[in-house]
């Protein structure tokens, strides 16, 4: 039974969703970089404001080279002082603590890309671009659109850049071709990488990489410790148009249909809601670029949101969690994933004039339609309104588990999920309110940290309190479902998502394909100048690992459980094996008479 707080919170939450409807401008998301003075003393942190361990990050300083060549002098200089460095992006959108230095905290030096983002050159005859990698998607997708070009896939949010992007294997969904990940595209890449010993006058070289080079490999996904990607060449495609229709089922037997429904459909995804027990099917597919209509995409999630609409709608989460009320959410989600469905998630079709949802298909232009966030670029109002996990406002915080799981375990993994998900009818409705479980096909890639076998990437974001000790309603099915995806089922964390546990083991599951890119990675960066304490944890380099053991460790997923004490006895919460996946290890609630 929901109770009465549980309704009231439901009701407002249905009128806040209304007031989200009417917004139109907001503030882009602010610096990830704190300098006392001077470009000096500095902090760094993420899109979000918090890396899965919660550590602040100390840098020395920030250089924000203009071109090249002063990309060249800045790592010649740090190189010659084996001062560490990292690349830092305009908006640092990956979760983990991957664009800070390594060494003692307040050493290192960051190296922005804010100013490299300009179009070095086309090929209009091979369809070839060359880029700066501090370009936003944003921006590239543009530029190449101004040449009747089209980037055949992204990721869905335009605030990444393209290095970032690429080091971290960052995709959209598809199983044609070449499959959704932009990396399989790349035909070039420079890097300015260290050097021991004087090149040209600088103890730093660049490395130009062509189409059949073998380091190519290596360098299209490189979790940025090869040194610094400078210029990246694609291959792009004559425009074209998609056409989408979401067309909504019930979920039985829907793991059935997965691969087929991929196999079939270009852009295919699916969005599945496993409380309310409905999948989305995105029918999304390519159509010439003749066809009349002229719509976009501008997903509702990635839209400006009023701070004071977030705000309320997070207070509103934090009292079903404080009060124990998944009913609470089970109606919240309701009403929200119906008002998403209601709006077409956000897709516009430009019929007659007006510019909104008016039905499906919707069709418009690549450049259109595979990647939106109009949060990004309104103007400055203040704060007013926002991207809704703005961390300058008391919004949204989450965690995100995002795992690919080879396509031939799809099927009993879903079924698995399933028996769990009967078993504990309402744990997965807090998923929801983060629009659901959202499954994306990856293929099997060369790049040596790409995918190893085709894939389905599931991803899932839930709520993450702001105190690292408070656990989390009905965290046990979501820890469970996390190691039945990355142990019983070997899936592959996302390199820019995930919380610690996602890549525990990683590095064996890359078998043969990680020994090489080690071996490339040994050779760029002998001295490990771009490696930190994060990298050489995932790849189990140096002794480092990812797994961190305290008081709470597996609340925040810096650990699975194996005592009491690793979840939160003293408010019931204790180290349990899971229900389905017997041998997972998660923090449940247990009540105690
Ligand atoms: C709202 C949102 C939606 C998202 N949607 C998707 C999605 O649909 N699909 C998906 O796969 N992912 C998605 N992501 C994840 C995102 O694509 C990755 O986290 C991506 O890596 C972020 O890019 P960035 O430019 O912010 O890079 P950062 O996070 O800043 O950097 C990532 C790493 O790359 C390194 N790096 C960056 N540039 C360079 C360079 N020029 N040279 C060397 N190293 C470099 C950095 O040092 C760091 O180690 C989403 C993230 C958000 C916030
Ligand atoms: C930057 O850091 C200073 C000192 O630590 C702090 O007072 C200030 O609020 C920070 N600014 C931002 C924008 O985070
Ligand atoms: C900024 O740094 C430069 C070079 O390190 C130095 O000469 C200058 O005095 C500094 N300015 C301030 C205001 O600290
Ligand atoms: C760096 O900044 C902090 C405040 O953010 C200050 O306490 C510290 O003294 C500064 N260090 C240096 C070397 O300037
Ligand atoms: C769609 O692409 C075509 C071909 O490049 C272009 O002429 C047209 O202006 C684009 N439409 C929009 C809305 O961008
Ligand atoms: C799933 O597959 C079955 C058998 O191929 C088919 O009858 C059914 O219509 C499919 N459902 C969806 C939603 O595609
Ligand atoms: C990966 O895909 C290629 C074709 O692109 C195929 O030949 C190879 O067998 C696949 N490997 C795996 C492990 O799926």
């Amino acid at each position: 039974m929901a109770s009465s707080s549980g309704i009231r919170a439901v009701i407002a939450m249905a009128l806040l969703s209304l007031l989200t409807l009417i917004t139109v401008s907001g503030t882009p998301p602010g610096d990830v970089i704190n300098c006392t003075s001077n470009n000096t003393n500095c902090t760094v942190t993420n899109g979000y404001g918090a890396f899965p361990d919660r550590s602040t990050c100390h840098v020395a300083a920030v250089s924000y080279p203009t071109d090249e060549n002063e990309l060249l002098l800045i790592v010649s200089s740090a190189s010659i002082h084996k001062q560490k460095m990292k690349v830092l992006t305009f908006y640092s959108h990956s979760i983990p603590k991957l664009s800070c230095p390594g060494g003692p905290s307040g050493d290192g030096l960051v190296i922005s890309t804010k100013h490299l983002n300009r179009m070095v050159c086309i090929d209009s005859s091979r369809m070839t671009m060359t880029v700066e990698a501090g370009i936003t998607l944003s921006e590239l997708i543009d530029v190449a659109a101004r040449e009747g070009l089209a980037v055949p896939h992204s990721p869905l949010w335009l605030g990444v850049t393209l290095g970032g992007l690429l080091s971290t294997g960052s995709h959209g969904s598809s199983l044609f071709g070449k499959g959704g990940a932009l990396h399989e595209y790349v035909v070039g890449m420079r890097f300015i990488i260290p050097s021991n010993v004087l090149v040209n006058g600088y103890y730093a070289r660049i490395v130009s990489l062509g189409e059949d080079d073998p380091d190519l490999l290596a360098a299209k996904v490189s979790l940025g410790v090869l040194g610094v990607i400078s210029q990246v060449t694609l291959q792009l495609q004559p425009m074209f148009k998609r056409s989408v229709t979401n067309r909504v089922f019930p979920d039985t037997g829907f793991e059935n249909n997965i691969t087929m429904f991929g196999a079939t459909t270009e852009y295919g995804e699916l969005t599945w809601y496993p409380s309310q027990a409905r999948v989305v099917y995105k029918v999304d597919i390519r159509v010439p670029v003749s066809t009349p209509e002229e719509g976009e995409n501008d997903f509702i999630g990635f839209q400006p949101q009023p701070s004071l609409v977030v705000e309320s709608i997070r207070a509103i989460e934090r009292t079903l969690e404080a009060t124990q009320n998944p009913n609470g959410k089970c109606l919240q989600s309701t009403v929200q994933v119906a008002a998403i469905l209601e709006l077409g998630t956000g897709l516009k079709n430009n019929d007659e004039g007006l510019f909104e949802f008016t039905g499906y298909p919707v069709i418009g232009n690549q450049s259109k339609m595979m990647a939106s966030g109009s949060c990004l670029s309104s103007k400055d109002d203040g704060l007013l309104t926002v991207c809704p996990w703005d961390p300058r406002i008391n919004g949204l915080f989450y965690h995100q588990t995002t795992i690919s799981i080879p396509l031939v375990y799809i099927v009993a993994f879903f079924v698995d999920v399933k028996k769990l998900r009967d078993m504990n009818p309402t744990a997965l409705c807090g998923t929801e309110l983060y629009y659901g479980f959202l499954l994306r096909f990856v293929r099997n890639s060369t790049a040596y940290l790409g995918k190893t076998t085709d894939s389905l990437d599931i991803d899932i974001t839930y709520y993450r309190s702001k105190d690292p000790n408070e656990p989390r309603l009905y965290e046990d099915v979501l820890e469970e479902i996390e190691q039945m995806a990355l142990f019983k089922y070997n899936g592959l964390p996302h390199w820019g998502k995930n919380r610690n546990v996602g890549f525990q083991g990683v590095r064996e599951k890359y078998g043969s394909k990680g020994e090489n890119f080690i071996e490339a990675m040994e050779r760029y960066d002998p001295d490990g100048l771009f490696s930190s304490e994060w990298t050489d944890g995932i790849l189990g380099l140096r002794g480092m690992g990812v797994v961190v053991e305290r008081k709470g460790c597996a609340l925040e997923g810096l650990c699975i459980c194996s005592l009491d004490e690793h979840c939160a006895p003293e408010k019931g919460y204790y180290c349990r094996p899971g229900f389905v996946y017997t041998e997972a290890r998660v923090c449940r609630k247990v009540d105690v008479f």
